[in-house]
């Protein structure tokens, strides 16, 4: 289930807001400035369906994004808790950072923990399956999978250049959740 925890960027000790409720987190992020979807599909996605398949399932939304946002790149990333590489993975974006471009994931399945820091505050946002979330580029934001990730993804990218992660030199991702699953 999607969870949002708002913050003050000065005090990790309590959220000032919390909701599971998708609608609420929706207008809350919007307020932010940033996208979450829910995402349908009719087609059964089961773990180990190929690439083809997944895109396919999703396709019209797809489509509308890229002509939204002006992407050009689709892949599908996946990750399983036996992933040798897992720990260097999970450290790569735990730390504050921006891209030039917008950082979009579709989560087809399993979890991950996306945190937005906008103007003062930190948002929190648990993405499960069937959600869409967009980091507007420049946003600072960590991005946690927790130390037995488990998720498929669609990435949507202007091009995988621009992909590359600038890191603001704070230490405020470590005072904030991480994902424990
Ligand atoms: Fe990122």
């Amino acid at each position: 289930m999607t969870e949002l925890r708002i913050y003050s960027d000065a005090d990790p000790a309590a959220p000032q807001i919390e909701s599971s409720d998708f609608e609420t987190i929706q207008a809350l992020l919007a307020r932010a400035g940033i996208k979450l979807e829910r995402w349908h599909t009719n087609a059964v996605i089961e773990s180990g369906v190929d690439t083809h398949a997944i895109l396919d399932a999703y396709a019209e939304d797809i489509e509308r994004l890229k002509r939204e946002g002006g992407y050009q790149t689709v892949d599908v990333v996946s990750m399983v808790p036996s992933h040798p590489e897992k720990d260097l993975l999970r450290q790569k974006f735990l730390d504050e950072h921006t891209h030039r471009e917008d950082e979009v994931r579709f989560f087809v399945d399993g979890q991950g923990l996306f945190s937005l820091h906008v103007g003062e505050q930190v948002f929190e946002v648990l993405c499960t399956r069937g959600d869409l979330i967009s980091v507007p580029a420049g946003t600072p934001h960590w991005f946690d999978m927790g130390p037995n990730p488990r998720f498929t993804a669609i990435r949507l990218f202007d091009n995988p250049e621009g992909w590359v992660a600038h890191f603001t030199g704070s230490n405020i991702a470590g005072q904030y959740s991480r994902l424990d699953n």
